[in-house]
């Protein structure tokens, strides 16, 4: 299947797409307020289109001028496991290391509440290159979340070009033998 992702808000596409995976998005007001986000301009929004239709949606937040969020990262169950979240991962990824973010942070339902559908997540995000980092209670809910990380290389290595290695000044008088 060609997929496309295109940088584009869409509140009613990101409610199609959360309303159809209850699994992960039963909260109604969690819903909303992801619908909010993705109309907000202070949120990074990419969506996956696939013959006209959006069929995946990532919104980013940008904390820092070194590092961001994935706020949101969702692939309509029709869509599912066919490369549409890894397309959008690595498009998010791309586009914040070329304006010099460093690092991408995601949070989802930790280890410790056992949830298949949650157990699936963790399984995505550590295959796209998310490392697991902390978990922590009733951090965005009263159970278990976990923040995961990725390094994100910089346009300088994406490209092959290894930076400089730092240079160390030793002064003389610490080579000299006693
Ligand atoms: C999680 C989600 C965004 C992934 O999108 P997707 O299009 O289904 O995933 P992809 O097909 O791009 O998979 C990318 C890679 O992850 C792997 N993967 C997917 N699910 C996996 C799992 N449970 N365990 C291990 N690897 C998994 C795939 O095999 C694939 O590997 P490959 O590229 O080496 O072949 C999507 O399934 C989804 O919307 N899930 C429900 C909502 C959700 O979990 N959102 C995040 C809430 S915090």
């Amino acid at each position: 299947m060609s997929i496309e992702t295109v940088e584009r808000r869409s509140g009613p596409d990101a409610r199609r797409i959360l309303d159809a995976l209850p699994d992960w998005f039963g909260d109604p007001v969690a819903v909303d307020n992801y619908v909010a986000a993705a109309e907000d301009t202070g949120y990074g929004s990419i969506v996956a289109v696939h013959d006209g239709a959006v069929v995946g949606i990532a919104l980013t937040r940008r904390h820092f001028h070194e590092s961001a969020e994935l706020h949101l990262i969702a692939v309509h169950p029709r869509a599912r496991g066919r490369g549409v979240g890894r397309l959008l991962v690595e498009r998010v990824s791309s586009d914040l290391e070329a304006d010099g973010c460093v690092m991408l942070s995601v949070h989802t339902v930790g280890p410790s509440f056992d949830n298949a559908a949650y157990a699936q997540t963790r399984g995505f995000y550590r295959k796209v290159g998310f490392t697991p980092l902390e978990e922590h209670d009733g951090l965005d809910w009263p159970g278990p979340t976990l923040i995961l990380v990725r390094p994100l290389l910089g346009p300088r290595r994406r490209s092959g070009i290894s930076p400089a290695p730092p240079r160390v000044a030793i002064p003389d008088e610490e080579c000299r033998p006693e």
